[in-house]
């Protein structure tokens, strides 16, 4: 049995999937939808899909046993809900939205329901992340140090803050997604974003940089910066405990203590392993494969909203 995917959206990680999906002996892609038909119709060329107009015409008109909603996130919400209505399997995009009642809602959806889910978070796939979570699991975390600091991304919608929700929730939300994965929950956050050097590009309306206070349920501290205001790309996260750390740096994972040090540079696609993975559990029916379901995102969301909402209120806020 193949897994019959759909695609709504057929933008820039649209093909990054679709070109992975096409390498997987268990995926016939079969349609796809963008509300820039010329989007559509180019993949749909490319991997020998139907091409749609519309989303719920394809959902009509198809039959569709896993979903990749790869949209903008202020474009999340109704897709996913009409997708569920028809029990179809989901893998959706990061940020999940830009909204916590709709997201919630979806969460409450899928627990209802037997449909399985994935989200973009591929970081969790990196080759050593696995062990330095395995590592974590029985140590104290005393602090928790990330940062995201990259260049401007051109994609209109990524500049209004309405759109794209700003760098943290966007795409820093990677960063603080890996830190829940591997550090635990987030109890509060201090943050403070500003517009610094960014005000002549037009329509830019997001923080150029933010530096965001984390308080861990355990009880470690921490903080995340984030900026765009760089020519280069550097991201990063140490977990420092007493006498070790796990030091992420790029694709490269480190284990530091102070008579080894073990690294694990990454080899693979990690892109391939995620989608490799849901597909998967969609066709086993294993859901452990996946390793950031809905809710998972969705609880990431909440951390990077609270944040926001810290930065415009000037105090902690509970997540
Ligand atoms: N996991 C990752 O590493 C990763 C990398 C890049 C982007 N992303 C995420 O994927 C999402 C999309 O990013 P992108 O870079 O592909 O953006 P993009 O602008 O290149 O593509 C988005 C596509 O969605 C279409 N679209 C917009 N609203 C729609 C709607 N309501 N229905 C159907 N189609 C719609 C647009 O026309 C466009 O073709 C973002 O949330 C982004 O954060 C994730």
């Amino acid at each position: 049995m193949k897994v019959r995917v759909g695609f709504v959206g057929a933008g820039g990680i649209a093909k990054v999937h679709m070109k992975l999906l096409a390498e997987n002996e268990n995926v016939r892609l079969t349609a796809v939808t963008d509300v820039a038909s010329s989007a559509a119709d180019h993949a749909a060329s490319l991997y020998g899909m139907k091409p749609y107009a519309d989303y719920r015409e394809m959902l009509e008109q198809e039959s569709i046993d896993a979903l990749f909603i790869c949209v903008p996130p202020f474009a999340h919400g109704q897709l996913e809900l009409d997708a569920l209505e028809r029990g179809i399997h989901l893998f959706v995009e990061k940020p999940v939205g830009l909204d916590m009642d709709t997201v919630n809602r979806i969460a409450e959806k899928i627990s209802e329901s037997q449909v399985i889910t994935s989200t973009g978070y591929c970081l969790r796939y990196q080759e050593g992340i696995a062990q330095a979570k395995e590592y974590l699991q029985d140590k104290t975390i005393a602090m928790v140090r990330g940062h995201y600091l990259t260049r401007f991304v051109e994609t209109p919608w990524w500049r209004e803050q309405e759109k794209s929700g700003g760098q943290l929730v966007e795409q820093a939300t990677h960063t603080l997604d890996l830190i829940r994965y591997l550090a635990g929950d987030i109890r509060n956050v201090y943050a403070h974003m500003a517009l610094r050097v960014f005000h002549d590009v037009p329509g830019l309306d997001i923080p150029d940089v933010g530096s965001i206070n984390l308080l861990m349920e355990s009880g470690a501290v921490g903080h995340l910066d984030t900026s765009f205001t760089q020519l280069d790309h550097r991201t990063g996260i140490e977990i420092l405990g007493r006498d070790f750390r796990v030091e992420i740096s790029g694709g490269t994972v480190a284990i530091v203590e102070k008579e080894r040090t073990i690294i694990y540079k990454s080899t693979t696609d990690m892109y391939k392993a995620q989608d490799d993975a849901f597909i998967q559990a969609v066709l086993t029916g294993n859901r452990g494969l996946v390793l950031a379901p809905y809710e998972e995102a969705a609880k990431t969301l909440q951390v990077t909203l609270a944040a926001n909402e810290s930065a415009l209120s000037d105090r902690v806020v509970h997540v």
